[in-house]
């Protein structure tokens, strides 16, 4: 898997205001199989708009995505997706909710449940397959739309704020989670989170983007291994630079770029 972002920009048009919202701005940016890149910025920077890009589900941005050299042009299994909000099929029960794009697929439903049961235990959720969403708690309901989306085998998963609605030992809970299973998986994802201790625990890369339209300010490497502590120096050390970028970032005036 390679992704290329190339010259990736997007305005967004009001057309019963008749003004131009600048969302995106010259992004470029490249991604490697089994890299985990944190995307960080500001509230209402663009962060989702960049995600929708990538996914193929905004039609009209300027530049180009490539995933392997081919141009993204619509969503496809190729690219998983995990919002905040789970989504989940509040019909369906977990298992159910799980197997649903092998279902799709046209997957005979002995074949979809062995395979569903294999995500099941992998995700250590044995036990509650019966179970309908609503009889779930927040991390779970998280676990199943991430199972979900990984039982596709996508090339690329992009994650828009997943955590952002648990509260935090849950949320510190899933991050261990997402962190043993890319150990076991080598998924490469793409994470987008406002939580900057989130993305010092979870990635290779922090890409820190400035206020809308969002452009890239800076990027981090980390190389530090996982478990990481989340109390070590080289930890509190990254964690101040980007926030002080982003504090740096919010206090300036300067006009919006067009
Ligand atoms: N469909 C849309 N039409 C008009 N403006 C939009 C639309 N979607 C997002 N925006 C605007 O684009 C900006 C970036 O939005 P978004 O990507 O959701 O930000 P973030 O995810 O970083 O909080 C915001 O100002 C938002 O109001
Ligand atoms: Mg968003």
């Amino acid at each position: 898997m390679h992704l290329e972002l190339i010259g990736l920009g997007k305005i967004f048009v009001d057309a019963a205001q008749g003004t131009k919202i600048p969302a995106i701005s010259s992004i470029d940016l490249q991604i490697e199989q089994g890299e985990f890149v944190s995307i960080v910025g500001p509230s209402g920077c663009g962060k989702s708009t960049l995600l929708r890009i990538v996914s193929g589900l905004e039609k009209s941005f300027e530049g180009k995505v490539l995933l392997d050299g081919q141009e993204v042009l619509r969503p496809s299994n190729d690219i998983g997706l995990v919002f905040q909000q789970y989504a989940l099929f509040p019909w369906r029960t977990m298992c159910e909710n799980i197997e649903f794009g092998l279902e799709i697929m046209g997957m005979v439903k002995e074949e979809r449940r062995t395979i569903a049961e294999k995500y099941i235990n992998l995700f250590g959720m044995q036990g509650f397959e019966d179970r309908y969403p609503c009889q779930l708690s927040g991390g779970m309901q998280q676990r199943v739309a991430i199972a979900r989306t990984l039982i596709m085998n996508p090339k690329l998963v992009l994650m828009d704020e997943p955590f952002g609605s648990l509260d935090s030992q849950t949320r510190n809970d899933m991050q261990e989670f997402l962190m043993d299973l890319r150990q076991k998986r080598n998924d490469t994802i793409l994470f987008v989170t406002h939580n900057v201790d989130e993305s010092v625990f979870l990635s290779d890369r922090i890409v820190v983007l400035s206020k809308r339209p969002a452009r890239i300010l800076r990027i981090f490497e980390l190389t530090a291994p996982h478990p990481r502590d989340r109390t070590s120096k080289i930890a509190n050390d990254i964690r101040r630079e980007v926030i002080g970028i982003l504090r740096q970032e919010r206090n300036s005036h300067s006009p919006i770029r067009n």
